[in-house]
């Protein structure tokens, strides 16, 4: 199945296309967004595409002289565009892995097919999904399950995997999804490996490190009046996003919460007075019905939209 890019038209609209104007694609993906923005975009705008899946980029390529291409981790953003330091207008992160990645059984990332245990988004990486399982202590494993797949018996399913890969017994993605639902029975809603792939597949990827990175960088990349528009999938990610736009906006000083200002006006006025505050938050979307039903990936679909000030 081809990958169904979500929050699409709100995604794009929240940036606000510039005929001449200068974004990037920090998930590039199957193209999906970057297409959009592209058909919006005059002969002298920019995208800075950003994958760090070679593979992706190379398959879905499109060829357009406004597009420039980046085979690179996103929290290094700032590195690679350096001199574009306050010159983007608008920066779009669409979180985690395509369905082109997902639906890929050599990859990996998913519990519905037979596949090595990899998981890694960018193969230049040598650790594996397998080595990791191999080498990491079980304790280790069992915080991770905890933490980053809210896994309720992380316990159990931590000593199992540790027992099982040392018996050898533990081979490929079908294994360990069999393993899981051994221990975790099924759920009438999700699949009980659910949140075991996706523990692995974040800590694997070091995806929450990756992403706070990100969001520091975009933020001296951006101009004033520049659009940092944010699709997550789960919650984790989220809470991350939420807490960094509040952090940097008006409403999270609590000190000076007393003095509020109350109309538009004087909000407008606030923030460009008080230089630490960076951030105005714009709003946050969530997936229509009529999408979800379109595309049921999009039902854990979160775009938070905030303007650098
Ligand atoms: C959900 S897909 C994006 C889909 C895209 N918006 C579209 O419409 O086709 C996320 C993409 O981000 C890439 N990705 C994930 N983490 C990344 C990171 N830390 N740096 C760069 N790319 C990353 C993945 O390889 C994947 O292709």
């Amino acid at each position: 199945m081809n990958h169904i890019p979500v929050l699409l038209k709100e995604s794009i609209q929240s940036l606000n296309i510039k005929n001449n104007g200068m974004y990037i694609d920090a998930t590039y993906g199957c193209g999906g967004h970057t297409k959009l923005i592209l058909s919006k975009l005059g002969n002298y705008g920019r995208i800075y595409a950003i994958d760090c899946d070679i593979k992706t980029i190379l398959k879905h390529k499109i060829i357009d002289n406004r597009i420039v291409y980046i085979n690179n981790n996103f929290s290094n953003l700032k590195s690679i565009l350096d001199n574009k330091i306050g010159k983007i207008d608008g920066i779009l992160f669409d979180l985690g892995i395509s369905s082109f990645q997902l639906n890929n059984p050599q990859r990996g990332f998913s519990y519905m097919f037979n596949g090595p245990l990899d998981m890694r988004i960018n193969q230049k990486k040598e650790e594996t999904a397998y080595t990791l399982l191999k080498n990491i202590n079980e304790k280790k494993l069992s915080e991770i399950l905890k933490k980053y797949g809210e896994e309720k018996y992380h316990k159990k399913i931590a000593y199992n995997i540790k027992k099982y890969i040392l018996h050898k017994k533990l081979n490929n993605t079908q294994d360990l999804s069999t393993l899981i639902c051994s221990i975790n029975k099924k759920s009438k809603f999700k699949h009980p490996a659910k949140r075991s792939f996706q523990a692995i597949r974040i800590f694997l990827n070091k995806e929450i490190e990756e992403l706070k990175k990100a969001l520091n960088n975009s933020l001296k990349l951006l101009k004033k009046g520049g659009i940092l528009s944010i699709i997550s999938f789960h919650s984790i990610e989220d809470r991350i996003i939420k807490y960094f736009m509040k952090k940097n906006s008006i409403l999270y000083k609590k000190n000076i919460h007393h003095k509020l200002p109350l109309t538009e006006k004087e909000i407008n006025n606030f923030y460009y007075k008080n230089n630490k505050i960076k951030l105005k938050i714009i709003s946050r979307i969530f997936p229509s019905k009529k999408e979800i039903f379109k595309n049921p990936r999009s039902r854990s679909a979160i775009l938070r939209i905030a303007e650098k000030i």
